[in-house]
């Protein structure tokens, strides 16, 4: 019998890459599926970003996920773009097609996505989307291509968020506003879904509460939050209190990484796998 012994190969390039808790997540999926298959978590600085692309290629790794800070810089190092991620203007994922070319995708959006739709139809939805950075973004191309009918951004600097308002209206089929948020901001009684993309409430300021007026939020709205660390952040306890369906950033994570496995390996992941590999990392018996 003839025994194999090269693995295909996968991984991240990140800086800080040290507390990345993907490669945990993707590896148990492998594992699960017996696949012949590698994630390699690797820091990667700015001025090696370009080296570390071509070392990827030399090897003929099947792809990769860029993080902070390479998500926009890694595009000029690439053979091209899918739709999405050519919007978004970032790349999360990277996958080598039959052709041999690196293509960009971003995952991130989709991957919310998905895990929104476990818990409501985003069909001709009201969405009230906190902030305007590459989440941000991601989640709004990505919600208005899966049908929403309105996005009103709301963000603490204009700038920011009238740009994401305009790249709504103009390159996607939803219609979008602006608000400001100088203040304690209340919800339009018609809001289907309130997604947090800030980074209020990530670790280590886990106690961080976005400011908004809570009689506003009413059982029947969804809400979202992208934040994974912790995955139970202020906002989806106070959610959760008033009776609304919540999404947390720990599904977003596992679907965002399940897109990716998809793209590799061709393979429907069993995204429980990924959950218990998360949940062991962050909230240990
Ligand atoms: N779960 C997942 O799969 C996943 C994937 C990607 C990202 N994320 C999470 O999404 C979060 C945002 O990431 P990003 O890449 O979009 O970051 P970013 O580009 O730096 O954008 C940060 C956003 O948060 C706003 N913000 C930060 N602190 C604030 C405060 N104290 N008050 C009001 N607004 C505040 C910023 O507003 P200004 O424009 O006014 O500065 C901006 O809109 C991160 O925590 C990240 O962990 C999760």
């Amino acid at each position: 019998m003839t025994r194999h012994f090269l693995s295909n190969l996968t991984g991240s390039f990140a800086m800080p890459a040290m507390e990345n808790p993907t490669v945990a997540m993707i590896e148990a999926a492998y594992r699960h599926h017996n696949l012949d298959w590698r994630y390699i978590n690797c820091e990667v600085s700015p001025e090696n970003l370009k080296d570390a692309v071509l070392g990827a290629r030399a090897m003929g790794w099947a792809g990769f996920n860029c993080s902070i800070p390479h998500k926009v810089a890694v595009i000029e190092h690439l053979d091209g773009l899918g739709r999405s991620a050519e919007i978004i203007g970032a790349v999360n994922t990277i996958v080598r097609n039959d052709k041999g070319e690196y293509i960009g995708e971003n995952t991130d959006g989709r991957g919310f996505v998905n895990a929104l739709t476990e818990v409501t139809d985003p069909q001709e939805a009201k969405v009230v989307l906190f902030g305007a950075g590459g989440a941000a973004r991601a989640v709004a191309v990505e919600m208005a291509f899966a049908g929403v009918a309105t996005i009103t951004v709301v963000n603490r600097s204009r700038e920011r968020g009238e740009a994401l308002t305009r790249l709504i209206g103009d390159k996607t089929p939803a219609t979008a506003d602006f608000k400001i948020w100088n203040g304690c901001l209340s919800l339009p009684a018609d809001t289907d879904i309130v997604i947090n993309a800030t980074s209020i409430g990530l670790y280590p300021d886990t106690e961080q509460q976005l400011d908004i007026n809570w009689e506003t939020l009413t059982a029947d709205m969804v809400v979202a939050d992208g934040i994974h660390n912790p995955p139970i952040t202020p906002l989806i306890r106070t959610a959760q209190e008033k009776g609304c369906k919540c999404v947390n950033g720990q599904q977003m994570l596992v679907s965002q990484g399940a897109l990716g496995v998809h793209y590799w390996t061709g393979l429907e992941v069993d995204t429980e796998v990924m959950h218990n590999a998360l949940r062991e990392i962050f909230n240990p018996a």
